[in-house]
C-alpha cells in the first residue's frame, strides 16, 4: 500500500461514529495508516449524515472545500461515504467538485476494494449496493478512551414519515448477542469502563435468542465493565420489563433517551410514530417510579406540517410535564422520498424558528431547575479524560449523563469516583471527590 494516509472526518450521530471506526479499522488492516488530520491523508473520507437538510448542505460544503484544496496533491482521493452516499449516489458527482469515491453504509467491508479500483482506472468509484442482512463488529485495538460504542443493531423499520433512516440504512437487523459480548469483552480487556449500546430502536433488538432486556443483564455480567448505557429507545417498544431491568441491574445507568418528537396525538399520528402522548406520559411517569431518579432525555422535532399553534402549546405541556433532563430540538426538514415529504411544508420557516426558540428556553428553564437543587448532593462519576479548557480538572460524566469536573488530585481517568457537587452551571457540575471507589 506504499504507506498510503487517510482520514475520516465524521458527521452525524453516533452510528456514524462507530461506523468509522470500523472503516478506520478496515482500512488499517488492508495497509492503510491512519492520518491525525485530513491535511497531507492520501484518503479522505467524509461519512456524513442525511437526517435533515442543513447537515447534508455541510457535508456538501466541506467535501467540495477539501476536494477544491486538493491541487496541492492531484492524486488525493476525496470520498463521500454514510447516510447521503446511500441516498444521493452518482448525483454527488455532479455538483463541481471532484469526488471520487461514493460508498454507502453496508459496503464499507469491501472499502479496500473500491479504493483498488480506483487507483487502476480513471473513473470516480460508487458503490451504494445494499446488504439487509449485513452487520458489522469492531475490534478495535490500540485505543486509550474509557468509554466506548458497541452497535447491537442496523437499520429501522419505523418509518416515522419524517425520517430518511429507514431509506439509506435499510431494514432492522439485530447483531447476535455473542458478537455482542466478545464486542465488550474485548473493550474492557483495553481499558474500556462504559460502554453505549447503540442503535436506531434498540428496544425491539432480537437476534432470535435474547429481546433487548435479555441483552442488557448479559452485558451487566461483564466482568470488569462497570457502566451501560443505550440509545435510541422508542417509546412504543419499551417495555415495563425493560424498565424495570433498568432499574435493577446494577451496571446500567438511570438514563433512558425517549424521543418524544411531539406532545400532540394528531403531529404523532400523521409522524407514524405509533403512540399517543398519553401513552408517553404514563411510560415516563412509570420509569420515573420504577428507577429512581432516573433522567429522562428526549428529541423534539417542531414545524411538522399541519402543526398549529395548539399542537406545540401540547409538546410544551408535555414537556413540562416530564420535565425531560436533556434535549435535542430540531425544525423539521422535508426529505425527499419520506411519506411526510407529499405533506405540504406548510409551516413558515419563521414560525420554526420561533417553535424552536420556545422549546429551547422551556428546555433551559427545566435544567436550570434540576441543577438548583443539586448542590451538596453527591454523585458518582466515571472519569473520561483531563479538561483541555481548565489544567487540574478532569471531565466525567454521572450515571445520569451530566457532565462533571473535579480537580484532579487523586484521581484518575477511567476511576470511578464518589463525588460532592460544590457547584452547578447549565452544561456542567462542578465536584469535589468523596471517595476513589476503585476496586469496588
Ligand atoms: N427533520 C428534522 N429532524 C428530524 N429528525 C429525524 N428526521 C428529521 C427531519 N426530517 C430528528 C428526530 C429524530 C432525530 C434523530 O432527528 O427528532 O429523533
Ligand atoms: Fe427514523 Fe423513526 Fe427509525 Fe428513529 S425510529 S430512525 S426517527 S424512522
Amino acid at each position: 500500500m506504499d504507506d498510503k494516509t487517510f482520514f475520516i472526518e465524521t458527521l452525524g450521530c453516533q452510528m456514524n461514529i462507530y461506523d468509522s471506526a470500523f472503516v478506520a479499522e478496515v482500512l488499517t488492516g488492508a495497509g492503510y495508516k491512519q492520518a491525525a488530520d485530513a491535511a497531507g491523508a492520501d484518503i479522505i473520507l467524509i461519512n456524513t449524515c442525511s437526517v435533515r437538510e442543513r447537515a447534508e448542505r455541510k457535508a456538501l460544503t466541506r467535501a467540495y472545500e477539501l476536494a477544491s484544496r486538493r491541487s496541492g496533491d492531484p492524486d488525493t482521493v476525496i470520498g463521500i461515504i454514510g447516510c447521503m452516499a446511500q441516498r444521493l449516489g452518482k448525483s454527488l458527482l455532479d455538483h463541481g467538485g471532484r469526488i471520487d469515491l461514493v460508498a454507502g453504509p453496508d459496503t464499507y467491508p469491501r472499502l479496500p476494494a473500491l479504493l483498488e479500483t480506483l487507483r487502476a482506472g480513471r473513473d470516480p468509484v460508487i458503490d451504494i449496493a445494499r446488504d439487509p442482512g449485513g452487520m458489522y463488529g469492531l475490534r478495535p485495538g490500540g485505543h486509550d478512551r474509557v468509554t466506548a460504542f458497541v452497535t447491537i443493531m442496523r437499520g429501522c423499520n419505523n418509518f416515522c414519515s419524517y425520517c430518511v433512516v429507514p431509506y439509506v440504512r435499510g431494514p432492522e437487523r439485530s447483531k447476535p448477542h455473542r458478537e455482542v459480548l466478545d464486542e465488550v469483552g474485548h473493550l474492557v480487556d483495553l481499558g474500556v469502563k462504559e460502554v453505549t449500546l447503540i442503535g436506531q430502536n434498540v428496544n425491539s433488538y432480537d437476534d432470535g435468542e435474547l429481546d433487548f432486556g435479555d441483552l442488557l443483564e448479559s452485558v451487566n455480567e461483564v466482568p470488569g465493565l462497570r457502566r451501560i448505557r443505550f440509545t435510541t429507545s422508542h417509546p412504543k417498544d419499551l417495555t415495563h420489563t425493560v424498565i424495570e431491568k433498568i432499574g435493577s441491574l446494577p451496571k446500567v445507568c438511570e438514563h433512558i433517551h425517549l424521543p418524544l418528537q411531539s406532545g400532540s396525538d394528531r403531529m404523532l399520528d400523521l409522524m407514524n410514530r405509533g403512540y399517543t402522548s398519553g401513552a408517553y406520559r404514563d411510560l415516563a411517569a412509570f420509569a420515573r417510579t420504577a428507577i429512581p431518579g432516573v433522567a429522562l432525555s428526549t428529541d423534539i422535532l417542531v414545524g411538522f406540517p399541519s402543526e398549529e399553534a395548539r399542537d406545540h402549546k401540547n409538546t410544551l405541556e408535555v414537556m413540562e410535564e416530564v420535565g425531560f433532563e436533556s434535549a435535542f430540538m430540531f425544525c423539521y426538514s422535508a426529505r425527499s422520498g419520506t411519506a411526510a415529504a407529499d405533506l405540504p411544508d406548510d409551516v413558515p420557516e419563521e414560525e420554526k424558528v420561533r417553535r424552536l426558540k420556545q422549546v429551547i428556553a422551556l428546555q433551559n428553564s427545566l435544567i436550570d431547575r434540576k441543577k438548583r437543587c443539586m448542590p451538596g448532593t453527591t454523585v458518582e462519576i466515571l472519569v473520561e479524560r483531563e479538561s483541555q479548557k481548565e489544567p487540574g480538572f478532569l471531565i466525567g460524566r454521572t450515571r445520569k449523563n451530566w457532565l462533571a469536573k473535579l480537580p484532579q488530585k487523586g484521581v484518575r481517568r477511567g476511576e470511578v469516583v464518589t463525588a460532592r457537587i460544590t457547584g452547578v452551571s447549565r452544561w456542567m457540575i462542578t465536584c469535589e471527590t468523596v471517595e476513589n471507589q476503585i476496586g469496588a
